[in-house]
């Protein structure tokens, strides 16, 4: 069986740097011809200038057999100013500003600590049309975690969209059935991503058999209740939620350790697991839209014109990949995923 769709786009992920980006560049440019770029380096991307630096390095490990645009974006500090912006927009290169709440996830620590110290600069952005792209959690520690989106969407998100109706928002990598609410009864401004493994893993894969660091990423899995209405909404075909795998690699001793990093890394197989994902609840022609048209829409981007080819051939997904001198271990390391992606690379393992 064979499933022909646009070339589709990963409006959510993490390359990293230096050596990093040779092991994942060349596997998110096999399956997306373009993806947002997530500015979390250490130093974080906070000016446009760096993220010319950064795409460029980017640029330097994409095959030479495959078209692939990184789309850049600014890490938004509490000292970003309408300057800035007015310097991301002008270079076309730049098509989002990050939100990272401080302390909500790896590497946020310059994130923001007071938004409303920010009016100016979203109101640049407002003016010019670049999106704010939200990780969508507060960082109080008295909230539990499981609730930390759910309460960012009443504390946080709500008054911003009150403060700056014209703002385009990206809520980011969704998790609760109060996201896919808030997103689907917002105005048009308002979108969301879903990554792979919300649609496909529930909470209980934290602590199956044992504690699983590979399944640890924030926003943290939730309740299967909150997976079946991330499956519901995409199912529906909404316009406003898209694809954003949040593919998010750490060398594997910084995730199999006594404090370990966040992030899934699902860039080896990302098509094939929302393949899998919509298959399971009969949503398979949703997923064109969903992985290939709405995002590019929302951006004011043309859809691509390419296509890509997924075709029902069992493969067992490699125990681990190598990264950063090291390996990195994939989602779904050693199973077998029923779907394939037709391209032209295999990657290398250790
Ligand atoms: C991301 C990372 O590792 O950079 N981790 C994650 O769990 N998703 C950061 C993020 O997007 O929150
Ligand atoms: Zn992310």
């Amino acid at each position: 069986m064979h499933l022909k769709i646009t070339r589709p786009d990963d409006w959510h992920v993490h390359l990293r740097d230096g050596d990093a980006l040779k092991s994942v560049v060349p596997m998110t440019a096999r399956q997306f011809a373009r993806a947002i770029v997530m500015p979390n380096l250490v130093p974080p991307v906070t000016t446009t200038a760096q993220a010319q630096a950064y795409r460029a390095r980017i640029l330097a490990e994409v095959p030479g057999d495959v078209a692939f645009t990184p789309l850049m974006t600014l890490y938004l500090t509490d000292n970003t100013d309408p300057g800035e912006i007015e310097r991301a927009q002008a270079s076309r290169i730049v098509h989002g500003v990050k939100l990272y709440p401080a302390g909500a996830t790896t590497n946020s620590e310059s994130g923001v600590t007071d938004l409303t110290g920010l009016d100016t600069t979203l109101d640049a952005m407002a003016e010019c049309g670049l999106p704010l792209l939200v990780h969508g959690e507060v960082t109080d520690a008295g909230v539990d975690i499981f609730d930390r989106e759910a309460v960012f969407l009443e504390r946080v998100l709500s008054p911003l969209l009150d403060r700056h109706p014209k703002l385009r928002i990206v809520l980011e990598h969704i998790t609760t059935e109060q996201a896919v609410r808030f997103v689907r009864d917002a105005p048009d401004t308002v979108a969301a991503t879903i990554t792979a493994h919300h649609l496909l893993y529930n909470r209980n894969a934290l602590f199956r058999g044992g504690i699983r660091p590979h399944h640890y990423c924030l926003p943290i899995l939730k309740r299967e209740q909150h997976r079946e209405a991330l499956l519901n909404i995409v199912a529906s075909g909404h316009p406003r939620f898209f694809l954003g795998t949040d593919s998010a690699p750490h060398e594997r001793s910084a995730k199999e350790t006594a404090c370990g990093c966040a992030g899934i890394f699902t860039a080896h197989a990302a098509l094939e697991l929302y393949a899998t994902a919509l298959e399971a609840c009969g949503a398979l022609d949703r997923l064109e839209g969903f992985a290939s048209h709405f995002g590019a829409d929302f951006y004011r981007m043309p859809r691509n014109t390419a296509s890509v080819t997924l075709m029902k051939d069992p493969w067992t997904v490699p125990d681990r990949y190598r990264f950063d001198g090291g390996a990195v271990i994939p989602l779904g390391a050693g199973e077998t995923l029923t779907w394939r992606l037709l391209g032209p690379e295999s990657h290398s393992t250790v």
